[in-house]
């Protein structure tokens, strides 16, 4: 996720742009940049790595760039370490055109080839390098005729402003499955990822559709079709406070957070996907390294490890390796087991985790193979690792994790999918079935943000307990605990986890009349079991609320509440079942009003041990 802006108008274009910026850089933070055009159609371009301080004082406040129309971006990095190279505007190679984008273009790699045999010459290791050639290429005379050409080149997802210079008093404005709004000002208009970034400026807004192409210039905006005819377009106002707009409306990042889950488990597994195949081409595992795979590791803190045990299960699955997991704070202390053969996957959200980082070290200083599964490019783990898989999942602002953990998960059954393919331990039917759940996780967890209600009344019921208990067997173990850790890091109440087939062996003495228990009861292979777990606690007076797959009614019978996750692939369901579990911590820490984005003691990355 980046934070894009542009404008056009009477005023000087750099101070606005930076104004602009300030409000986006928890869109990303690692750099920015600003391009601007004045009226001969030169365009200068500043960019800068770190965070957007340094391109105000690159720019004295953007005091020393003239002119009226630009553009700006600050980055989070998705390919291409933060620099000043990677930094956003990226400018064609004629220096005519200028453009800053948010979003991935899955294609990016085909593309390059493509441009490189004709000639071009790549200065970054981006993706949106590929768009701004691409202008150059296609140009001659028709500078809309031109965009649209290269739109149709694309696949991914994109919001783009571009600047051109035949068209000094113009800039350009595109977006797809990537926010883009235009905001309506007097005698000025821009362009910003979200609306906070202009409510300063205008209440006015008007919102792009897909591949829509916006000519936007001081005195008007032209909106053109995917069939370049004129859209007219029905301005909005918006009478957010500008602390509720940077939220995107809602509440907390948190819930924004749950709600981005769709897109950032599609950017997570779609460019990794092609023609029906796991392609991960950011990591360096060979097939005959992975035929020499003895035993891997998972470490991981907090959710990132409650997601490694779901990649253990799934692995040893689908892989028939042996798979071991570790808190990451108590790996190195146990004189792990690790040497060539042994690969070690190291999850961290933040890549900045100490144990975690930590725990990499060790692994390395006992010469294993390291993988690690982050979400912020260029952390410090990811950079020590021998390779990384990355979450494209945004920056994820909420302390509690949501989207990080999700495509986390996402990311192990990428993974666990490569290496079963790569060993021959999958049929092809298995392999073709998984890969279509996987690739339908997305559209199935947005049928379950549909309906919140069944959540939201659930927490009215429970939000007073001092104690909630969640169980599950295998999977639904894992799910349990994360589901477990969500509830009591934002809620503050007091909840636990247990393998549901071990609480009658010393923990079922807490169970007493009315106390809710959790009951995760997706896996229909485990359901009999869990099902008589439930029993048992419910003839010691609990209240039970079950997460359940459709193929497991029987559980209504027992359960007070069942909620049910989308039809998906067994083995895929944990990515269901922890939405579930978030919206439920969620409804009860916002009935309880507490500090749901900066829950007491905690921090977003633990960098100390
Ligand atoms: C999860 O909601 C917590 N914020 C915490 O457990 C977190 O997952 C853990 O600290 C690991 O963080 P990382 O993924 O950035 O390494």
């Amino acid at each position: 996720m980046c934070g894009i802006v542009g404008y056009a108008g009477r005023r000087k274009a750099a101070p606005l742009l930076l104004d602009g910026l300030k409000k986006l850089e928890y869109r990303g933070y690692d750099s920015s940049g600003i391009a601007v055009e004045n009226a001969k159609g030169e365009i200068q371009a500043v960019k800068a790595k770190g965070r957007l301080i340094k391109l105000i004082e690159l720019t004295s406040g953007g005091e020393n760039l003239d002119g009226t129309v630009g553009i700006g971006h600050t980055r989070w990095a998705t390919h291409g370490e933060p620099n000043d190279v990677n930094s956003h505007p990226h400018l064609s190679e004629d220096g005519r055109f200028a453009v800053v984008h948010n979003g991935i273009i899955e294609n990016y790699l085909e593309l390059k080839s493509f441009l490189t045999d004709k000639g071009f010459k790549f200065v970054s290791q981006t993706d949106t390098e590929v768009i701004a050639h691409l202008l150059e290429y296609y140009f001659d005379g028709d500078v809309l005729d031109c965009i649209r050409k290269v739109l149709n080149k694309l696949s991914g997802s994109y919001a783009l402003g571009i600047l051109f210079n035949e068209t000094p008093d113009v800039f350009y404005a595109i977006r797809k499955d990537s926010p883009l709004v235009v905001g309506l000002g007097k005698d000025e208009n821009f362009i910003a990822s979200d609306m906070p970034a202009l409510l300063k400026h205008t209440r006015n807004f008007i919102l792009l559709s897909d591949d829509e192409i916006a000519c936007i210039s001081g005195t008007k905006v032209v909106i053109y079709n995917k069939n370049m005819e004129v859209e007219e377009k029905k301005p909005f106002f918006v009478d957010w406070d500008p602390e509720t707009a940077e939220k995107g409306g809602y509440p907390h990042f948190m819930l924004k957070e749950i709600h981005e889950q769709p897109k950032a488990v599609r950017d997570t597994v779609m460019p990794r996907i092609k023609d029906d195949k796991i392609v991960l081409y950011d990591i360096s595992l060979s097939a005959e390294y992975v035929k020499s795979i003895k035993k891997i590791n998972i470490v991981g803190c907090g959710s990132a490890y409650h997601a490694g045990i779901i990649g253990k299960y799934y692995i040893e699955r689908v892989c028939r390796i042996p798979v071991e997991t570790d808190f990451a704070s108590e790996f190195r202390y146990r004189s792990p087991i690790a040497d060539e053969r042994v690969l070690t996957i190291i999850i961290s959200q933040s890549g900045e985790t100490a144990d975690t980082l930590a725990a990499l070290r060790e692994a390395k200083r006992l010469k294993s193979r390291t993988l690690a599964v982050v979400n912020v490019l260029g952390s410090s783990i990811a950079r020590e690792a021998d390779d990384v898989l990355y979450t494209h999942a945004g920056p994820e602002i909420a302390v509690a994790t949501t989207k990080g953990y999700t495509t986390q998960v996402a990311a192990l059954y990428l993974i666990g999918l490569y290496l079963a393919k790569t060993l021959d331990t999958i049929p092809q039917s298995e392999y073709e079935e998984q890969l279509k759940s996987l690739k339908n996780l997305s559209d199935n967890i947005t049928k379950l943000l549909e309906k919140p209600e069944e959540t939201q009344y659930l927490a009215s019921l429970y939000y007073k307990n001092k104690d909630l208990f969640f169980i599950g067997r295998g999977m639904d173990y894992a799910s349990a605990l994360e589901g477990a850790l969500k509830l009591k890091e934002i809620s503050y109440i007091h909840a636990e986890a247990y393998p549901a087939g071990e609480l009658k062996h010393g923990t079922i003495s807490l169970i007493e009349n009315g106390s809710p228990v959790i009951a995760v009861a997706v896996d229909k292979r485990l359901f009999e079991k869990t099902l008589s777990n439930i029993k048992e606690v419910k003839t010691r007076g609990a209240k039970v609320i079950a997460v359940a797959s459709n193929e497991n009614r029987a559980v209504e019978n027992e359960a007070e509440h069942t909620l049910y996750i989308p039809d998906c692939h067994p083995l895929l369901a944990p990515v269901l079942t922890a939405v579930y579990l978030q919206l439920f911590g969620y409804y009860v820490a916002a009935v309880k009003g507490c500090d749901i984005d900066k829950p007491r003691n905690l921090a977003k990355s633990v960098t100390v041990e």
